[in-house]
């Protein structure tokens, strides 16, 4: 079934790079084209342009020559540590002079800073963005987007970035986007091995694993999700940290979960150091209080 698409057609048609045509560079021009604008793609590997030339693409020969013919530049390449040099390749550092450079590329806050000088040095705006998608939700209301940098050359590139995805605009400091991308895959990983070690019990026992998922796991954790969450999230906030019904000493009183995976012959690798955390945390004087206390543990407030 073919996806709703993100956000209507844009208002105003603009002329916009895509550097790096991998399989995200590929889905973002293939919605910028959808969405009607100009896209003109450049790859180091110049075949792999050829599916987005026939949608209509233009294919640059260098970086410089893509950037030159574009107002917004979208970089989309495997290591953030390449997108300096690339930008600075062959007279690409010239031809960015007034434009507005998003970088897509996977990195940390302070890389994004780092880059954020060096493209305001050469006369140009820089965006940074995390992809909370992947390649084929793009284009679809699935998908979203952070963004940081200045909100001035957020707004003006407003019209291009919401052809791929909902654009979530998180401030000025460039670092914003990976730290917060960086914080939503750290959720994710966590409940990813929480999944791991839940389908491996099961499996022990002989259990179907999907069955299990579709009928339990999934409307346990949306439950978990919608109603722990923000209260815990509000207990980090603030600081407060009192039990809403479950204690911590209630909750490590004995190592059920352990003992079970031991018995069932399940390594208790993903478990055991999330379990160590709260059982010191209760060795600490915080057992009345609720989990979210841990992150005391991890993060102590005000350091
Ligand atoms: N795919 C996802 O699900 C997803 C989701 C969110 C964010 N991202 C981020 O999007 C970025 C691209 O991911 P992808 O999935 O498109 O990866 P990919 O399919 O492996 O494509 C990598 C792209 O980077 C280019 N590249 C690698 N090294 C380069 C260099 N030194 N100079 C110039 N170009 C270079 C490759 O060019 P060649 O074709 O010549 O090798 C290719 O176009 C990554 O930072 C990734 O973390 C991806």
């Amino acid at each position: 079934m073919a996806e709703e698409k993100a956000v209507p057609k844009a208002a105003a048609v603009k002329n916009v790079a895509v550097l790096g045509i991998g399989a995200m560079g590929t889905a973002l021009a293939a919605a910028l084209l959808s969405a009607g604008h100009t896209v003109t793609v450049w790859n180091r590997t110049a075949r792999k342009a050829e599916g987005l030339v026939e949608k209509g693409a233009r294919r640059a020969e260098s970086p410089a020559e893509a950037i030159g013919a574009s107002e917004i530049v979208l970089v989309c390449i495997l290591d953030y540590a390449d997108v300096g040099p690339l930008l600075a390749d062959g007279g690409a550092g010239e031809a960015l002079r007034g434009r507005i450079v998003v970088n897509l590329t996977n990195g940390s806050p302070a890389e994004a800073r780092e880059l954020a000088e060096r493209v305001s040095g050469l006369g140009a705006d820089y965006l940074d963005g995390g992809i909370m998608a992947v390649p084929g939700l793009i284009g679809t209301p699935h998908a979203f987007v952070l963004y940081s940098g200045p909100e001035n050359a957020f707004e003006a590139s407003r019209g291009v970035l919401d052809a791929c995805a909902r654009s979530v605009y998180l401030g000025a400091d460039p670092g914003l986007a990976p730290l917060n991308d960086l914080a939503l895959l750290s959720g994710m990983y966590g409940m990813f091995g929480g999944f791991l070690h839940a389908a491996a019990l099961v499996r022990s026992a002989g259990g179907k694993v999907t069955e299990f998922t579709r009928e339990l796991l999934v409307p346990w954790l949306l439950a978990m999700a919608g109603n722990q969450l923000p209260a815990m999230a509000e207990q980090a906030d603030s600081g407060d940290y009192g039990a809403t019904g479950s204690n911590l000493a209630m909750q490590v009183s004995h190592d059920a979960i352990g003992a079970v995976s031991r018995a069932q012959g399940v390594s208790n690798e993903l478990f055991a150091p999330l379990w160590a955390l709260m059982e010191r945390r209760v060795a600490d004087g915080h057992g009345e209080e609720s989990f979210a206390g841990v992150l005391e543990l991890v993060h102590p407030r005000g350091r």
